[in-house]
């Protein structure tokens, strides 16, 4: 039955009804504030006020310099952290008010898929001990239906069945990351957050890695939140981008309408010093600079003002809000209206290396 709605949600999927697809995730002005570790009273604010919501069948792709919350924003939705403030709704349900049982079941509907396969993994159990494990602990069927769902997995992640009798170090990255996805997926999950799934990986074995977590959307209609610092493998999977900036989402688009109307200035900073593998996307100008923020200590008003070129005076006292540029483009600047950001498409970025 499970399966046959499953196979109903993909259809909806393909026909692009975007309007009629449903929100599976959303997260309602979530913060978490970590105790400073000098004085008492200081917050480390991880992640401070963050909004968004996750269609069903879609990858959400969340973007941001190292440090700005992008895990803690992770750990929150999966409850692994007690927030400061906010809700998290999965199916519209709010899982931090939910009971041990109910949060038991939520867990089962989502999994994780964390960077570094190798850490991952116990390195004392065997491959097919390591899959077998959510499956034990979710008291999944007989032995003989443990093996079989063992198997059937590792078909479905291409690993080779003669490889269930290794340890996780006879693996190569790969192949541990093919592991590692086996076992989240082993219970039929309908999110998955991958937090750096492949940044630890060469980077031909980044590809592999990324077309088989796309395919594995298609063939089982998962909805991803992928995390990565790393534009060009957020804007390869991605529906939609969600650009972080120390505990805050500055903008939130449809990947294109990203590239070809960016509204933020951290937005535009970032697509401008990233290099980008797809010719139509080559830029070259930009880079960061000036301090990054504080978390202790933040800046009061527009927390990019210090490094922002385009910053007045409000933006040194006033916070902008996340606000509505269309149906489906959100951001926080107070000029965005004023701003015409470009990126410099024209530059032969990969001819000559410019602006790596
Ligand atoms: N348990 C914790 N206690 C105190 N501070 C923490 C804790 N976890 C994270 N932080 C701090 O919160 C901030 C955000 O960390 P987080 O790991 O969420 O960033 P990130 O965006 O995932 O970075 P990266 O790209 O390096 O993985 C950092 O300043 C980090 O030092
Ligand atoms: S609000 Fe001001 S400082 Fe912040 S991004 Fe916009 S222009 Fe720059
Ligand atoms: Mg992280």
């Amino acid at each position: 039955m499970a399966e046959q709605n499953r196979e109903k949600d993909n259809r909806e999927i393909e026909t692009g009804k975007e309007a009629e697809k449903e929100v599976i995730l959303e997260v309602k002005d979530v913060k978490k504030w970590f105790p400073g570790a000098v004085k008492s009273k200081e917050f480390i604010k991880a992640v401070d006020g963050v909004s968004l919501s996750i269609k069903k069948g879609e990858t959400f792709g969340l973007v941001g310099e190292s440090g700005c919350g992008k895990s803690t924003l992770a750990r929150l939705i999966l409850s692994l952290y007690k927030a400061t403030a906010g809700d998290v709704y999965f199916h519209g349900k709010p899982i931090y008010k939910m009971n041990a049982r109910q949060l038991r079941e939520v867990r089962r509907e989502m999994q994780v898929i964390f960077q570094d396969p190798y850490e991952a993994l116990d390195p004392y159990l065997t491959i097919e001990e390591i899959i077998m494990e959510p499956l034990d602990i979710h008291q999944y069927g007989t032995k003989q239906e443990k093996r079989e769902k063992v198997e059937e997995m590792c078909n479905l992640v291409g690993l080779p069945v003669n490889l269930l009798t290794r340890m996780p170090h006879q693996l190569s990255g790969g192949q541990r990351q093919r592991v590692n996805i086996a076992r989240s997926l082993a219970l039929n999950p309908e999110f998955v957050i991958c937090d750096e799934a492949v940044s630890a990986l060469d980077v031909s074995v980044q590809a592999q890695i990324l077309n088989l977590l796309r395919h594995l959307q298609k063939e089982l209609g998962l909805t991803y939140l992928f995390i990565s610092h790393n534009l060009s493998v957020v804007k390869y999977i991605s529906d939609t981008i969600g650009v972080m900036y120390f505990g805050h989402l500055v903008e939130v688009a449809p990947k294109n309408e990203l590239f070809a109307a960016v509204k933020h200035p951290y937005t535009h900073a970032l697509l401008s010093a990233v290099p980008l593998p797809d010719p139509d996307y080559q830029v070259n100008t930009g880079a960061l600079t000036g301090d990054v923020p504080s978390l202790l200590n933040p800046p009061s008003g527009c927390i990019f003002h210090e490094r922002c070129p385009y910053k007045q005076e409000r933006c040194e006292r006033e916070a902008p809000v996340l606000e509505r540029v269309s149906d489906c483009h959100q951001v926080a600047c107070h000029r965005y209206k004023e701003l015409t950001l470009k990126l410099d498409y024209s530059s032969g970025f990969g001819k000559g290396g410019e602006g790596r």
